[in-house]
């Protein structure tokens, strides 16, 4: 793919690709000149193909048309050539869809690591959004330009869709487990937010705007909207109140489960010989389910969480448990001691 492509050129890339096709959705992110150039791709070979074999089949058809009600057709011995030809021409374009595809979904699904995060919850029927600053919005996400957002998501209720068209991104919001998706708004504007997955009665107003600023502009946005706490700050009083405390001690004091402090990204060992990586879904499926994946040398006495967290909560835990790195995991990170983790959630720049 042209990664060398400047920003320019892609506008004028999408702009032309919109004023050649009808009903094309605004293009706005970086993501979005790619899945069009696909898009156009698989349009132009399906309008190429479907008329050569329409006007073959015409030719064909008046070429060989019957000509005197006697008439007996040459026998044909068929054609290894000819057949070879067909097979392998539209195998190698089917293999490059295939091939150019799946290199913009994995590009899609795999969220840069120093994208700003933001955590989203679905619910029958709205879109509860939360930045890391603590900014709390409703079927609203305000964003700025050039910089790369992974949006952590999960429902309350059913299965929703977080679909933003003219980003091209679009990813299932599940109850009972996060997915991510990511994009880097390319300009300014208003553009639309919808639910893409039939959620209920409401399904069709299950709708929002996506505001993309530029930085300055966002900045002050921010700053305007700073008295809400944290989820990393909200996390440490739920950490407090639930008890979590007394057997998780950020380094381990309390004996009785995994140190907590560098522990996010890390890989750790279960009790069955297996390795996984912390990520948000590890985590969250330890607080509800604590015995699917348990950390080798502990025993299994953590009781479950399931009921008494609420989605938000549980994405609230994560960010506090995500914002006490250890030393030796991040040598970049700010020193935190291990006893008093830090109350300030990181700087969007900075994760
Ligand atoms: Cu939520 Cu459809």
């Amino acid at each position: 793919m042209a990664r060398g492509r400047s920003v320019y050129e892609r506008e004028v890339l999408s702009s032309l690709m919109q004023t050649w096709m009808p009903f094309v959705p605004e293009s706005a992110s970086t993501m979005s000149w790619k899945v069009d150039a696909l898009y156009f791709f698989l349009s132009g070979v399906t309008i190429f193909f479907t008329l050569l074999i329409s006007s073959i089949l015409i030719f064909f058809v008046l070429k060989y048309r019957r000509r005197s009600p006697h008439e007996i057709p040459r026998p044909i011995a068929g054609s290894h050539k000819l057949e070879t030809l067909w097979s392998v021409i539209p195998f190698m374009i089917s293999m490059a869809m295939f091939a150019w595809g799946a290199q913009l979904y994995f590009e899609q699904y795999h969220p840069p690591k120093n994208a700003v995060e933001v955590y989203v919850v679905g619910k029958q029927w709205m879109w509860k959004i939360q930045h890391t600053t603590g900014q709390r919005e409703i079927n609203a996400l305000h964003i700025p330009v050039g910089r790369k957002i992974k949006l952590i998501m999960a429902s309350e209720d059913v299965i929703h869709d977080f679909f933003i068209p003219a980003f091209r991104i679009k990813a299932d919001v599940l109850p009972g487990r996060y997915t991510t998706e990511w994009f880097e708004a390319t300009k300014p504007g208003t553009y639309h937010l919808f639910c893409a997955e039939y959620c209920g009665m409401n399904h069709s107003g299950m709708i929002g705007s996506i505001v993309v600023m530029e930085p300055r502009e966002f900045d002050n946005w921010l700053s305007g909207n700073s008295s809400q706490q944290s989820p990393a700050v909200a996390g440490q009083q739920l950490y407090q109140t639930l008890g979590c405390v007394s057997c998780h001690g950020p380094a381990g004091e309390g004996g009785r489960g995994p140190a907590l402090a560098g522990l996010f990204g890390s890989q750790t060992t279960l009790a069955n010989g297996q390795t996984v990586r912390v990520d948000e879904a590890y985590i969250r499926e330890s607080i509800v389910n604590p015995q699917a994946k348990l950390v080798a040398g502990f025993g299994p006495i953590m009781p479950t969480f399931q009921g008494q967290v609420t989605e938000e909560q549980l994405v609230q835990l994560t960010a506090f448990i995500k914002s006490l790195q250890g030393p030796s995991v991040h040598p970049a990170a700010p020193a935190t001691s291990a006893s008093s983790p830090p109350l300030r959630a990181p700087s969007p720049q900075v994760k």
